[in-house]
This record gives C-alpha cells, sequence and structure tokens, in this order.
C-alpha cells in the first residue's frame, strides 16, 4: 500500500512523490501543503505556469484528457499517488493505472469516473443510494428536453450540460420559450460537444451548504475514517461561488441528515482524501446536489477558518496521516475576479486590503486574466460570521486587477 510506504527527501532516492493532475489555485495550496510534510510534487496541467507550477519541483504541461500522453507522462515521473484537481482528465487511464498497481489514484479512479459526469454521481446517489436529489432527467435533444419538462419535471427547472463545472453552460428557466435557449447555451458550454444535458427542478432551498468530509486513516484502528469539517455557507452566481463563511449554522436535524448523506456517498465514493459534498438545505430538508472528490473551491475559507485548511487535511489524508478537522474561529472568503482580459495584469489596493482588520489574501498568479476568471481571494476573521463576511468582501473590493501595457 503505496501509504505505508515513508516519506524521504525529495529529490531523492527515497523521495515520496505525488503527482497533481490540475495544478490551478486548490491544487496549489495543496502541493504547498505536501511540501511541507517533506514530499515530491509533480504538477500537471494544460497551460505553463499555472498556479502550481510555480511551487512544485517539477512541471509538465500535457493535455490531461489524451489518455496515451497521461500514461507516459506518469511511467516517466512514476509517482506513488496520482492527485487529480480537475474533472477533465482522461480517467480511463486512471483506472488503468490503478488497475496495473502503477501508482495510487486519490481517492480512486473509479471516484474521478463517477463525478465526471453529473449522470454518473447523481445515479449513483439517487438510484444506489437512495439519497435525496432534486428531481432529474436527462437529454440528449431540445426536443427531449422540452419533453422531460412537460413529463413532471416542470417550471422554474435548471438544465446543465452532464460534463461541465464551475456554472458554465448552466441556466434556470421558467416557461417553455426559455427551452431552445437553455439548449443551446448548454451545447455551447460543454466540455465535449454534442452531450447530453441533466435538467434538474429547482429546489427553493433556504441555503446551500459544502460539507467537506474527510476520509482519513484513523491512528487508534489504523483504518479509514470519516470525519466532517463545520458546514461551509456560500453564494453562488450564475453557477460560480463568489463568497463562502465557516461555520454555517445549523438545525441538529438537518446537520445529522446532511452527515448521513455525505457519509453514505463519500464511502460509495471509497479512497482517502477531502470531498467537498455539496448539499441544499430547507428547514429540516436536505438534498444532495453533488460532490467533489478532492477540496472545494467555497473551502477556500478554511485557510483561515480551520486549524488545518481543507488542503492540509487532503494531504494528511491520502499520505495516511491522522487529520483534524476542528474549527479556530469563524472566517470567510471572497473571489476576486479578473475584470479584464489580459496577460500579466498587475493589482493595486492589495495594502488597502490587507488593512481591513484580520484580513489575508491569495493572490494566484495565473498567467492570464480573463474578465470571470478567479484570479485571488479575500479571507477574514471575525467575532462572528456577519463580521467575518463583511471584512472579506470590503478586503476583495479593495483588489483592482489593473492592466500593466
Ligand atoms: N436543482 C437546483 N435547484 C436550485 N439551485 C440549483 C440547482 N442546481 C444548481 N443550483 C444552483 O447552482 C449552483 C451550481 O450548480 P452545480 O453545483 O450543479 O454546478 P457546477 O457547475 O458543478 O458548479 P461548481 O463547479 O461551481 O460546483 C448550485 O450551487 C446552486 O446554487
Ligand atoms: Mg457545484
Amino acid at each position: 500500500m503505496p501509504h505505508s510506504k515513508r516519506i524521504g527527501t525529495p529529490l531523492s532516492a527515497s523521495a515520496f512523490k505525488v503527482m497533481l493532475l490540475g495544478a490551478g489555485e486548490l491544487g496549489k495550496e495543496v502541493i504547498i501543503a505536501l511540501q511541507r510534510l517533506g514530499v515530491e510534487v509533480i504538477a500537471v496541467d494544460r497551460y505553463a505556469n499555472a498556479p502550481g507550477h510555480q511551487v512544485a519541483h517539477r512541471s509538465h504541461v500535457i493535455d490531461m484528457t489524451d489518455a496515451q500522453a497521461l500514461r507516459a507522462l506518469v511511467e516517466q515521473e512514476r509517482p506513488d499517488l496520482i492527485v487529480p484537481e480537475i474533472e477533465a482528465i482522461a480517467t480511463d487511464a486512471l483506472a488503468a493505472i490503478e488497475a496495473d498497481g502503477v501508482a495510487e489514484v486519490i481517492p480512486t479512479a473509479r471516484a474521478t469516473q463517477l463525478t465526471m459526469n453529473r449522470e454518473g454521481i447523481r445515479c449513483l446517489a439517487a438510484e444506489e443510494l437512495g439519497v435525496a436529489t432534486s428531481p432529474y432527467a436527462f437529454a440528449e435533444s431540445c426536443a427531449q428536453l422540452q419533453a422531460a419538462i412537460d413529463g413532471g419535471i416542470g417550471y422554474p427547472c435548471v438544465i446543465k450540460p452532464v460534463m461541465s463545472s464551475s456554472g458554465k453552460g448552466q441556466s434556470v428557466i421558467r416557461s417553455e420559450a426559455d427551452v431552445a435557449p437553455a439548449w443551446d447555451y448548454a451545447m455551447a458550454g460543454g466540455r465535449v460537444k454534442g452531450g447530453r444535458v441533466i435538467v434538474e427542478g429547482f429546489i427553493q432551498f433556504d441555503y446551500e451548504i459544502t460539507l467537506l468530509t474527510v476520509r482519513a486513516i484513523n491512528p487508534a484502528t489504523g483504518l479509514v475514517d470519516t470525519y466532517f469539517c463545520e458546514p461551509i455557507g456560500h453564494v453562488q452566481v450564475n453557477g460560480d461561488y463568489v463568497e463562502s463563511w465557516q461555520p454555517q449554522p445549523m438545525a441538529t436535524l438537518a446537520l445529522q441528515r446532511s452527515r448521513d448523506i455525505a457519509h453514505r456517498v463519500t464511502e460509495a465514493l471509497g479512497g482517502r482524501g477531502v470531498f467537498g459534498v455539496e448539499l441544499f438545505i430547507k428547514g429540516d430538508e436536505v438534498w444532495f446536489s453533488e460532490v467533489s472528490p478532492r477540496p472545494h473551491d467555497t473551502g477556500l475559507v478554511t485557510l483561515c477558518s480551520q486549524r488545518f485548511s481543507e488542503f492540509e487535511l487532503h494531504a494528511r489524508a491520502i499520505l495516511g496521516l491522522p487529520v483534524d478537522t476542528g474549527l479556530r474561529e469563524p472566517g470567510a472568503s471572497a473571489v476576486i475576479y479578473g475584470g479584464l482580459d489580459e496577460a500579466g495584469i498587475a493589482f493595486e489596493g492589495v495594502q488597502q486590503a490587507l488593512a481591513v482588520p484580520r484580513s489575508d489574501l491569495r493572490l494566484f498568479g495565473k498567467p492570464e486574466s480573463f474578465a470571470k476568471r478567479r484570479m485571488g481571494v479575500a479571507l477574514a476573521n471575525g467575532s462572528s460570521i456577519a463580521e467575518a463576511r463583511q471584512r472579506a468582501t470590503a478586503a476583495a473590493a479593495c483588489v483592482k486587477p489593473v492592466s500593466s501595457r
């Protein structure tokens, strides 16, 4: 078992090696956490100078959806663990790598296969595990979509490409006139062309959470146990997260149900590591939405709110080490978007942002900015969630991406 292998010295024959597939802002923090534990880290992304490339021992640029290229790189680098950070990966190649015993895939190759497609994880949760979800159907044409809505999903409903993330190609529609535009939008926004869509009944939730759930070895038993972080509340705009905070206060029963769902879903996916379980809450009612088998973007808040961030927890869990999911103090995060389309931008207002009490900042170092690309995040603590949110938002608002031309 790779996780029982000792940690050695990076860049020597005894090195314990981890390969990140995807080296964005979340991967960058995982890499830093691994390096602090003496692990040799190889960062892979589809473009040069990705955030994680800038802090790894070695970096590579490949098309991770190319199974042959992926396999060749893994055989060249021979990592002990492979840690996918994104969904757009040739997951069949990961399954073969796992089956051949070449490297261990985090959390499991099957989990990456099931979660890269909304259909796989939805069917597992709703049909195999019997977990409550929004009503849903799949469609391969605009006519099928209309039929699914008329056949019971109704309005309002949410349409998403089965292969997409960060709200890409996603729309909420309210009437028949919206169906064709939503279909076209989904076709344009999906990761693969000519794909399927999922149509979901709109859940009128009171609030939504990410329940970070960690599958890690319990040192007392030597077996994998399930640990929960405090729930994270968040606000999404057009399917993309803009603000998050921890802890999100919850009724006892709703929290218990959330943990039960998270436990069952993550157990079915297996392996070790952090999972971001997304849930909708209304009173005591809880619906499962989706799960990331890796740290979650809304969990960036844990960089300031927990003793160990979700990235440090992921590093520990995948290495087979004990975890501590305890909250330190209330915290919040607020996203900083690029605001302009340009390479090599600069940031003004950093000084003002960090003058906000108890604030902190992450600027990810992405080589190219887009208006809606996440370029950084402001973090803040407070004696209450309201105070932490107010500070994080104020700090984020101070940071102005500007042209360096
Ligand atoms: N059935 C639904 N009812 C109500 N709101 C929904 C529904 N589905 C999605 N949403 C809203 O849209 C957001 C994004 O949806 P979802 O998580 O499925 O998309 P995504 O593209 O995977 O986003 P991300 O990658 O940022 O998690 C949700 O967090 C929620 O706010
Ligand atoms: Mg989501």
